[in-house]
């Protein structure tokens, strides 16, 4: 079955997920690799990576998954908050439903992805609270992901 990778990547989070999925897939049913484009839509089953952006995908990607009619999907894809599967599973629900009806949902992986040091030294800005010490947190625990445990069970998801 023809196939696609498609992924959206500021800081290369997610691009590293995407590679993870290509090293595991038969690269003859490759038709497209790379950043959403309207060639990626023949493909049957598409692989399809975003970054969180306010809670939900990027606008890049949102704007793609528009386009799709009746392919197979499977999304993956990388936030900077991680530490909880309910938290991820929000925000694949919520791209889910950004899906035309005729679109099948194979499945859905998401893991943390480290943020730029700038944001560290917005947090570092901020008053000192419970809040900021947790955001603190966060940002040095998600400093190591995508990892390789991150990349291993993307592989299992997609195999
Ligand atoms: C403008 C902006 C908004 C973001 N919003 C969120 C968010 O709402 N929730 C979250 O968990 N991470 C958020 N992040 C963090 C990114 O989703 C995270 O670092 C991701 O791994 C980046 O992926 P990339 O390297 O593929 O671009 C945001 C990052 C940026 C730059």
């Amino acid at each position: 079955m023809s196939y696609a990778i498609v992924y959206s990547s500021r800081t290369g989070n997610t691009k590293a997920l995407a590679d993870a999925i290509r090293a595991v897939l038969p690269p003859e049913d490759c038709c497209y690799f790379g950043t959403p484009d309207a060639a990626a839509l023949a493909a049957q089953r598409l692989y399809i990576g975003f970054w969180t952006d306010k809670g939900t995908c990027d606008g890049d990607t949102a704007a793609f998954l528009a386009q799709l009619t009746n392919q197979e999907v499977f999304l993956f894809g990388t936030a900077g908050f991680g530490g909880s599967a309910d938290y991820f599973e929000q925000i694949a629900h919520r791209v889910e439903a950004l899906l035309p009806a005729g679109v099948t949902v194979l499945g859905h992986h998401l893991c943390q992805g480290r943020m730029p040091m700038t944001v560290r030294q917005q947090y570092e800005a901020m008053e000192d609270s419970p809040r900021r010490a947790q955001m603190l947190e966060n940002f040095d625990a998600a400093l190591s992901h995508p990892d390789a445990e991150d990349l291993r069970q993307l592989q299992n998801a997609v195999q």
